[in-house]
């Protein structure tokens, strides 16, 4: 099997693959309703990229390295019989390992049917146990309770479920430890994300930013906690566990402490773009070469370029300048 790396000598080993880019959402921090409101253009049937066309950039993927899929959007749960297209991946050889990101509002109605497609990894963005603060945070006034009714429900059914906190300063700071304390309880891994500087819409700015060790610092003032080891080469979440249960949590510090050194992740927009990083200001059109009848062969040479002359760095070399004046890509249209 052909194992490309790029230019820093990062192999390729995940590939995200937004499915649309709709929400039933308005995250303040990603699609703030201000933006994303009523006439917002959001892309059009046609032009997204069928399951059949998924699968088959899945696979020729798989064959250059990639091993691990990641299911987002917008909200996955929104594109139209999603437990099929995780059937279909599943047979992908090479593919170890298959994540949904989603916000659970719509876990209740599809989870049982995913789990049986043979989904079994769930990350479930939760901003606060707060009902005002989440429905502010999530624009759209759904209460928390809504959410942990779904997370409670796909853990009896099986699912290996983490949950994402997006932290911000003056927003859900006083949530992190409610949070920590609710899902340690129930076993449940929690991650804190720093805010990031996704997109040119979410009026980021440093001082909005709660890091990592100011998470830490808040979580030791109530529990011990000690490192975990990475699983993998190019984990995302920095891990540590309670010392008196074992219960994991996480942070993922792209702004404190960036982690593009070991990044080896691809990312596929709905309208089949391909982005070798989350904060790209442009993406390779790789529908228009399916769509043009290129052969698997060709399929893979593209990509093999595209990917050997990648020199991504962006959450390295960030700055206030580079977070504000550079075009990036939205974080529903490309799925975080
Ligand atoms: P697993 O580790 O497989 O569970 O998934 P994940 O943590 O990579 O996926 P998830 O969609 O839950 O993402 C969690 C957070 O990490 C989101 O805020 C993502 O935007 C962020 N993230 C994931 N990959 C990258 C990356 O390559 N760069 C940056 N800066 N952030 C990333
Ligand atoms: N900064 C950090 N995380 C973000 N997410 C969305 N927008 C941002 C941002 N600006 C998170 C979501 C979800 C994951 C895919 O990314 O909350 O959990
Ligand atoms: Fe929707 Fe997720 Fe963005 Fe929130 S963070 S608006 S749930 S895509
Ligand atoms: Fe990868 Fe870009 Fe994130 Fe760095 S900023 S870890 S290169 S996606």
């Amino acid at each position: 099997m052909a194992k490309v790396i790029d230019k820093f000598g990062r192999p390729i080993r995940d590939l995200r693959i937004s499915v649309t880019d709709r929400c039933n959402f308005r995250c303040t921090y990603c699609m703030p309703k201000e933006i994303f409101g009523n006439d917002y253009a959001f892309l059009p049937q046609e032009e997204l990229l069928t399951y059949e066309e998924m699968v088959r950039i899945a696979r020729i993927f798989a064959s250059l390295g990639v091993d691990k899929l990641r299911i987002t959007g917008g909200e996955p749960l929104l594109r139209k019989e999603l437990p099929s297209l995780i059937a279909e991946l599943t047979k992908i050889e090479g593919i170890q390992d298959i994540g949904l990101t989603t916000n659970a509002v719509l876990l209740g109605k599809y989870a049982e049917d995913l789990y049986k497609a043979g989904l079994r990894r769930l990350n479930i963005s939760l901003d606060a146990m707060d009902p005002f603060v989440f429905g502010e945070m999530n624009g759209r006034g759904t209460q928390p309770q809504a959410i942990l009714k779904n997370i409670e429900l796909a853990k009896e059914m099986g699912f290996d479920i983490k949950v994402n906190m997006v932290v911000q300063k003056d927003v859900n700071v006083l949530e992190i430890l409610p949070m920590a304390m609710h899902f340690k309880e129930r076993g449940i891994t929690l991650r804190f994300i720093e805010f990031m500087d996704v997109g040119n819409d979410n009026a980021w700015s440093f001082e909005k930013v709660v890091t990592k060790k100011e998470i830490f610092d808040i979580l030791q003032s109530e529990f011990e906690l000690e490192p975990v080891d990475a699983d993998y080469f190019g984990e995302v979440a920095k891990r540590y566990r309670y010392k008196d249960n074992g219960v994991e949590v996480g942070f993922i510090t792209s702004v404190s402490e960036s982690f593009c050194s070991s990044c080896t992740r691809a990312r596929i927009s709905s309208d089949g773009k391909i982005y070798t990083c989350l904060f790209a200001s442009d993406g390779f059109d790789l529908r228009e070469l399916v769509r043009s009848g290129k052969t698997d062969e060709e399929l893979t040479q593209a990509l093999t370029g595209l990917w050997e002359s990648r020199d991504d760095r962006y959450s390295d070399e960030r700055t206030e300048e580079t977070a504000k004046k550079r075009k990036k890509i939205n974080m529903s249209y490309i799925g975080g």
